[in-house]
């Protein structure tokens, strides 16, 4: 009986070389985003979840940017886009020697998961030890991809792609995902046998399987789930492959405790981390980056990105949390208030109309409508200071560097540019003039220069 192998031992190939030219677009397709991240980084990370550590992704040369998108995972050149088989051909010599398992993907077919993955590998370890083990499914539509002949016990014999296929092999639903597990002491050879006579003219890794066949080695399908099977080719595409990973990020956030109001219209990133108790109203998004913790309130028509929120905030309706924003426990953030590299202590209050960045602010520090910090002299960014239980009134600007210190109050409209010292009242306010009568004079005599034109 065979040993069951540990996942160290299992080698990936993402193939990525593909021109894509059905995106119009000048960067490579695979690094499209959705839910905060590119295609390709969705296929290795569902690929670090099933605990396969060497990937290997294979560009072609002129794709620009994909190596420093995938890094620390190496990247093999595919000079000429020769076909799949080609393609794997060129990542060889960065394969691990002693990979027992051997898999192949697609990085632009983002939606895997790791569970199928996992799946894979385990049939590729099972005891009758298949050579070549395809992810099979059966799409809607089934133009354009290879089918699966299988014989009478079900054993995988060869792929054929439709446009060498006949008549009868056409009519086979189950269609080749392109997914496949290969064992690792074979895979050199097979590959190394490989031709290009065909209708494409293309090195097709699918015949390998007839190749592991020929060989005597058994070769075999797992069914996949079309949902995790969609190839990005167009715009459309990836805003399918959005929908799809929504409907999936949107149920783990409510099976992890949180209350999603109308979870159609709630946008989470990849790597949205949210605790228990949490309620997320409607038209809420996320960008990469934010990490909530438990009975965290957030209203409608909030957008956050790279922010920790603590326990018992409340944040919006229609709050703009940025990168390096640290809300603290119990603190309020309310609406139409932006905040930017600013931490918000425990209980603190930021309720209107503000923009705070660069800022640090105290504990239970109540922070007036129309608050700006003035952070930014066009060059230089500089912080403001803000102490515990300090009051900051209404409308006030607060011209970085500067401080305030613990229990400070500043008179609502003063414009701070001189640090405060703790329990002081600073108010730049121009005095308050008052002339008895005036308005009602004003009036009449303006009445009467309006009367006197109408004349
Ligand atoms: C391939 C399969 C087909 C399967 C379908 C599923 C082959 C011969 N056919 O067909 O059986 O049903 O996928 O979507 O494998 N690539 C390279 N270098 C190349 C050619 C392709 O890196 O020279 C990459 C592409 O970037 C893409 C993947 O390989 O990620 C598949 O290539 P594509 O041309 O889309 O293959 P299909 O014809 O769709
Ligand atoms: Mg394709």
């Amino acid at each position: 009986m065979t040993k069951l192998q540990s996942t160290s031992d299992v080698s990936a190939i993402v193939l990525a070389a593909g021109l894509g030219t059905r995106m119009k677009s000048k960067k490579p397709k695979v690094l499209h985003q959705f839910a905060g991240r590119a295609m390709v980084s969705h296929v290795l990370s569902a690929l670090t979840e099933a605990g396969v550590t060497h990937k290997i992704v294979v560009i072609s040369e002129d794709a620009k940017g994909v190596e420093e998108a995938v890094a620390p995972d190496p990247v093999a050149i595919q000079r000429q886009q020769l076909g799949t088989g080609d393609a794997v051909k060129s990542a060889l010599p960065l394969l691990d020697e002693n990979a027992s398992d051997v898999l192949v993907l697609f990085g632009a077919d983002p939606l895997i998961s790791a569970q199928t993955i996992s799946r894979m590998i385990d049939r590729r370890q099972a005891p009758d030890n298949p050579a070549v083990v395809v992810l099979g499914f059966c799409p809607e539509n089934s133009a354009g991809y290879g089918r699966l002949i299988t014989d009478k016990d079900g054993h995988l014999e060869a792929i054929v792609e439709e446009k060498d296929a006949t008549p009868d092999q056409i009519r086979i639903d189950i269609c080749n995902s392109g997914i496949m597990a290969i064992d690792g002491k074979r895979l050199k050879s097979l590959i190394g046998r490989l031709g290009n006579d065909n209708a494409k003219g293309e090195y097709y890794l699918t015949d390998i399987v007839a190749l592991a066949r020929e060989d005597g080695a058994n070769c075999t399908w797992v069914e996949g789930d079309a949902d995790e099977l969609l190839g990005v080719d167009t715009r459309a595409d990836l805003a399918e492959a959005e929908r799809l990973m929504q409907i999936r990020l949107r149920q783990r956030a409510m099976s992890g405790g949180a209350t999603l109001i109308d979870p159609d219209s709630i946008f989470f990133c990849y790597d949205t981390d949210i605790g228990q108790d949490v309620v997320i109203g409607p038209n809420v998004v996320f960008g990469p980056g934010v990490t909530i913790a438990d009975n965290v309130e957030i209203k409608a028509f909030s957008h956050i990105e790279g922010t920790t929120i603590a326990e018992g905030a409340v944040i919006g309706p229609y709050a703009r949390l940025r990168p390096g924003a640290e809300i603290g426990q119990d603190a309020r953030v309310g609406n139409f208030v932006e905040i930017k590299n600013a931490v918000l202590g425990h209980g603190a209050k930021v309720n209107h109309l503000s923009y705070i960045g660069d800022a640090d602010v105290g504990a239970k520090s109540n922070i007036g409508a129309g608050t700006i910090t003035c952070n930014y002299d066009g060059f230089l960014k500089s912080r403001t200071e803000i102490g515990k239980g300090a009051f900051i009134g209404s409308n006030t600007a607060l011209v970085a560097p500067v401080r305030i210190g613990d229990g400070a109050i500043v008179g609502a409209g003063s414009t701070i540019s001189k640090d405060v010292s703790g329990d002081e009242l600073a108010v730049t306010r121009a005095p308050q003039k008052a002339v008895e009568g005036w308005a009602r004079r004003f009036r009449t005599d303006r009445q009467a220069k309006k009367n006197a034109l109408k004349k």
